[in-house]
């Protein structure tokens, strides 16, 4: 199949390219390198020994969309493109709904143009805001608590009503938890710009001596070690699930929700100390007050996504931490040459 992936080179797109790829189908990137870098294309060519074309452009730019879509006679999308810093998102609101909620318009309308009418999206847990009971399954009351999970919620919803007024759409929702970890050849993986807002990348710079220490934000929640807990899902095993998503859709029309996770929370404590073992020495810690906002645990409950996509996570913690330290061992290479 021919598939555009928007926000391609960013990290779960990238990630999601070479599964792609590697699976047998046509990859086009669009990105426009807001928050990633022309080189990462380079590297998932490297990997998958394939010229996939990457083009740089806006989501709102509607004109282009069109002329991809009809230029690489584009089958099916997956939409990756967005903003995703919940704290940015507060600040500026306005940054978010445009590039999330105007961009996904801006493609609906170009691809509805063309006639391309099936659509992965990606969606996140934090649609479902204070948990009423956990694990979240799919039928959780939806009440994101910050501007970031409001802008996916929305997008769902017009993806919603998008499938209820025409059943020709094929649309799945992938409500992601908390990706981690990096492709095993240390060639790809996450690479935020300043300070990480995430608790890996955050590790991985404390590892490679860029920031001094980890603050753990809270060490007296009611949990089994009494830091947060998060549902880490291994980015390869997240890639793999949109492979799942639009196999899926070839036989199914409308608009249908999956978390993707592994159902098994994972501590702050016990994550640093996977990541310590992969890398070899021991990471130096600051306790800190609780954040304002922060949960003190919640996870995926993955079961739909086992009986309707066929799809469940292979990789743990130990994987998540032997490839993201073979990621930032890449990443100072490149930084020193
Ligand atoms: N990483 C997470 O923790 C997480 C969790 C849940 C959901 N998600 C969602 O998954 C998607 C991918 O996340 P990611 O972690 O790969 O983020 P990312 O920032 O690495 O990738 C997003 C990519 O989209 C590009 N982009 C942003 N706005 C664009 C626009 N208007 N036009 C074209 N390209 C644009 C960026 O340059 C970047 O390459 C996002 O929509 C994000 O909200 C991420």
């Amino acid at each position: 199949m021919n598939i555009l992936l928007t926000g391609g080179t960013g990290y779960i797109g990238s990630h999601t390219a070479v599964v792609l790829a590697n699976a047998g189908h046509s990859v086009v990137l669009l990105d426009n390198f807001c928050n990633s870098n022309r080189s990462v294309s380079e590297r998932i060519n490297q990997i998958t020994n394939q010229m996939i074309p990457c083009i740089e452009g806006d989501v709102r730019d509607t004109g282009l969309l069109v002329k991809t879509l009809t230029e690489f006679k584009i089958e099916a999308v997956i939409h990756f493109a967005g903003l995703k810093a919940v704290g940015e998102s507060g600040q500026e609101p306005l940054k978010y709904y445009d590039n999330n909620v105007a961009g996904s318009i801006s493609l609906l309308e170009a691809m509805k143009q063309v006639n391309v009418k099936t659509i992965v999206f990606s969606s996140s847990a934090t649609v479902y805001g204070e948990p009423q009971y956990l694990p979240y399954d799919e039928e959780h009351p939806l009440n994101p608590i910050n501007t970031y999970g409001r802008t996916k919620l929305q997008v769902e919803e017009i993806l919603q009503d998008l499938a209820k007024s025409d059943p020709q759409w094929r649309i799945t929702l992938l409500r992601y938890f908390n990706p981690v970890g990096a492709h095993e050849s240390g060639l790809i993986g996450e690479d935020p710009n300043g300070i990480p807002n995430n608790l890996m990348p955050y590790i991985m710079q404390v590892a490679s001596g860029k920031l001094p220490h980890l603050n753990i934000f809270g060490n007296d929640y009611d949990t089994r070690d009494g830091t947060g807990e998060r549902d880490y899902i291994h980015v390869m095993d997240l890639a793999e699930g949109h492979l799942a998503a639009l196999s899926f859709l070839q036989n199914h029309q409308g608009c249908e929700t999956f978390n993707l996770g592994t159902g098994k929370p994972v501590s702050v404590i016990e994550l640093l100390s996977a990541y310590e073992q992969a890398c070899g020495q021991k990471l130096p810690t600051k306790l800190a007050p609780r954040r304002e906002g922060d949960l003190p645990i919640y996870y995926a409950k993955p079961n739909k996504a086992k009986e309707y996509l066929g799809w469940m996570v292979t990789r743990g913690v130990a994987d998540v931490s032997t490839s993201s330290y073979r990621w930032q061992q890449m990443r100072d290479g490149l930084a020193a040459s």
